[in-house]
C-alpha cells in the first residue's frame, strides 16, 4: 500500500505556529537605531526581489530542502525503523557532526522530555539518543563506557563520507562492535546514513550490505533535518515526526506565498536591513525555554554558514553580513545581559519565546510576611519566564537596543516543524538579499587540509610542511 503523504494541518491559522513581532526594531520604539518607514518600505521592495529569484532557484530544481517535508519515502523508512528499533534498542546513538547532528539534537531536545535519556526503560518507552558530534576522547570514551553494545543502535550520518571525526568515530564503533558482538552482528546495529552513490560511506554500505537511507542529492547538511537525516533517528526516538513533517511542510506552503506577510521573507528582510542599513552585525538568538536551547545552536550553524560569505555570487567582495550567536533566558540574563543592554551595540537580539509551557510549576505561597519574595507566591514559574522575557525586550527597547521576538503557541512537534522549516528558507532568502550563495561552506575547507596534512593524509603533504614553516616563525609570540 502506498505510504500516505504527511498531512498538513492546514485549517490553523499560521500565527497557530509561529509569531514574529518586530515593534522593538522599529524608529518608533529605539529611535534612530531602528528602521524607520522608509527603510522598511525598502525592506518590502528588496524581499519581492528576493521573492522571485529563491522562486525561481526552487523551480529549477535548486533547493530540494524545501520538498523534504513532504517526502513520504524518508517517513516510510523512519517508521520501519523506528518499529524494528523501539523493541530491542536502549540506545540510538547519532555519528555525525554539524549538519549531520544538530538538527536531530534540537528536535529531540524540544520534542521529548528534557529527562527522556534518565529515564527507566519502561517509562521512556522509547531508545534513548545520544549524538555524538565531538571528537574529544574523553567525551567520546565515557559514552562508549556506558553503553551495553548489545542493546545499542549506531546512525552513522555522513553526506560526503569523508568528514575526519565521523569517520574516526565510526570506525571505532566498527571494531568494537565487530570485537564483542562479531562481524556478521553488525548488520542489526548500524545504519548508514550518506550519499545515495558517491563516497567511501556509501562504498562500506554497499560492500557490506548494510542499512543504509541516502541523503538527497542537493541538500546540504544544515538544511538536512526533515531528510532521514534527522527524520530516521529522530522517529527511533519516539518523536511525532508525522505532526513535524507536517508543521514543516505548512511553513513551506507559507513560505511560497507573497512575501508581506510572510515569515520567512520577513525575518530575513529584517535582519538583512539591521545588517546592512543599520550596521549591526550581531544577531543574538535567545529561546527563552530549555526546550529549545538546541534550536538555538542549530540557527547558529545554519545562519553561520550559510551567511558568512566574502564574495558575492559576482565575485565581488561582501561586505556585510550577520554573525548568530546563542543566548538562553532567563539564564544568560544574569551573565550576558549586562552588554545587550549597556555595552558594545552592534547587536540585535531575537527572542524566541513560548506562549503556553508544557508543566504548570507554581510557586506556593510562603514567606507571605517577606515582602522581597511574597510577590512571588501563588504565581507559576512559566508565569515568571515569560514576564521576565517581555520586560527585558521592553528594558532593551527602552534603552534603544533594537529587538524582536519570534514565539510559538506551544513547543509541539508541528510547532518545532514550521520554526525550523521556515528559518530554512529565511536563510536562503538573505543568501539572495546578500546576493551570496547560501548553500555552500568554501570557509571550512582550508582548516581540513591542514587537519589532513597533520593526520598524513596522502596528497596533503604540502599543508602539512606549510604548517610547519609557520611554527618556525611564530615561536617568540608563544608564552610559556
Ligand atoms: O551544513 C553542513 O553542510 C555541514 O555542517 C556538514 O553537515 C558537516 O560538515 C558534516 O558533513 P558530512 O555530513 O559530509 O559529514
Amino acid at each position: 500500500m502506498p505510504e500516505k503523504k504527511p498531512k498538513a494541518p492546514v485549517k490553523e491559522d499560521a500565527d497557530e505556529f509561529l509569531t514574529l513581532d518586530y515593534n522593538n526594531l522599529t524608529s518608533e520604539a529605539v529611535g534612530s537605531k531602528g528602521l524607520g518607514p522608509e527603510e522598511l518600505a525598502e525592506m518590502k521592495g528588496l524581499v519581492g526581489a528576493a521573492h522571485k529569484d529563491v522562486e525561481a532557484r526552487y523551480r529549477k530544481g535548486g533547493l530540494p530542502f524545501m520538498d523534504l517535508p513532504r517526502d513520504p519515502d524518508t517517513a516510510k523508512s523512519a517508521r520501519k525503523l523506528a518499529e524494528m528499533g523501539r523493541k530491542r534498542f536502549e540506545n540510538v546513538v547519532v555519528l555525525g557532526i554539524g549538519g549531520s547532528a544538530l538538527g536531530a539534537a534540537a528536535v529531540f531536545n524540544a520534542l521529548r522530555p528534557l529527562n527522556h535519556n534518565e529515564l527507566p526503560s519502561a517509562k521512556r518507552g522509547w531508545p534513548r539518543l545520544i549524538v555524538c558530534d565531538n571528537v574529544d576522547p574523553e567525551g567520546f570514551a565515557a559514552v562508549l563506557e556506558g553503553l551495553d553494545l548489545k542493546s545499542t543502535f549506531f546512525n552513522v550520518i555522513s553526506k560526503s563520507g569523508a568528514t575526519a571525526e565521523t569517520m574516526s568515530q565510526f570506525m571505532i564503533v566498527f571494531d568494537q562492535l565487530q570485537r564483542t558482538l562479531g562481524r556478521s552482528a553488525i548488520k542489526d546495529h548500524l545504519l548508514v546514513t550518506t550519499d545515495p552513490e558517491g563516497g567511501v560511506l556509501r562504498k562500506i554500505a554497499h560492500d557490506g550490505e548494510f542499512n543504509s537511507l541516502p541523503v538527497p542529492p542537493g541538500v546540504g547538511g544544515r538544511y538536512s533535518v526533515f531528510s532521514a537525516v534527522g527524520i530516521a533517528p529522530l522517529a527511533m526516538v519516539g518523536v511525532n515526526i508525522t505532526d513535524l513533517l507536517a508543521g514543516a511542510a505548512r511553513a513551506q506552503e507559507d513560505a511560497r506565498k507573497p512575501p508581506s506577510g510572510n515569515k520567512a521573507y520577513v525575518f530575513a528582510g529584517l535582519n538583512y536591513m539591521m545588517a546592512t542599513a543599520k550596521k549591526r552585525n550581531i544577531l543574538v538568538m535567545m529561546p527563552y525555554a530549555d526546550a529549545l536551547s538546541r534550536t538555538g545552536e542549530w540557527f547558529g550553524q545554519l545562519w553561520n554558514e550559510s551567511l558568512g560569505k566574502s564574495q558575492k555570487l559576482d565575485g565581488s567582495p561582501n561586505p556585510s553580513c550577520q554573525t548568530a550567536v546563542k543566548a538562553l533566558g532567563v539564564t544568560d540574563q544574569h551573565s550576558q545581559l549586562q552588554m545587550y543592554m549597556e555595552g558594545s551595540d552592534e547587536k540585535t537580539v531575537c527572542f524566541l519565546g513560548v506562549d503556553a509551557y508544557r508543566h504548570q510549576v507554581n510557586i506556593p505561597a510562603i514567606f507571605k510576611d517577606h515582602e522581597e519574595l511574597a510577590y512571588l507566591g501563588g504565581h507559576s514559574l512559566g508565569e515568571l519566564i515569560s514576564c521576565e522575557r517581555q520586560g527585558v525586550s521592553r528594558a532593551l527597547a527602552d534603552s534603544g537596543r533594537p529587538n524582536m521576538t519570534l514565539t510559538l503557541p506551544k513547543v509541539s512537534a508541528a510547532t518545532v516543524g514550521y520554526l525550523l522549516q521556515t528559518l530554512e528558507v529565511a536563510a536562503v532568502v538573505s543568501g539572495s538579499l546578500y546576493g551570496i550563495d547560501p548553500l555552500d561552506q568554501p570557509g571550512v575547507e582550508l582548516g581540513k587540509r591542514f587537519t589532513y596534512g597533520l593526520m598524513g593524509r596522502q596528497g596533503f603533504a604540502e599543508f602539512k610542511d606549510r604548517f610547519q614553516k609557520g611554527l618556525v616563525a611564530k615561536k617568540k609570540y608563544i608564552v610559556k
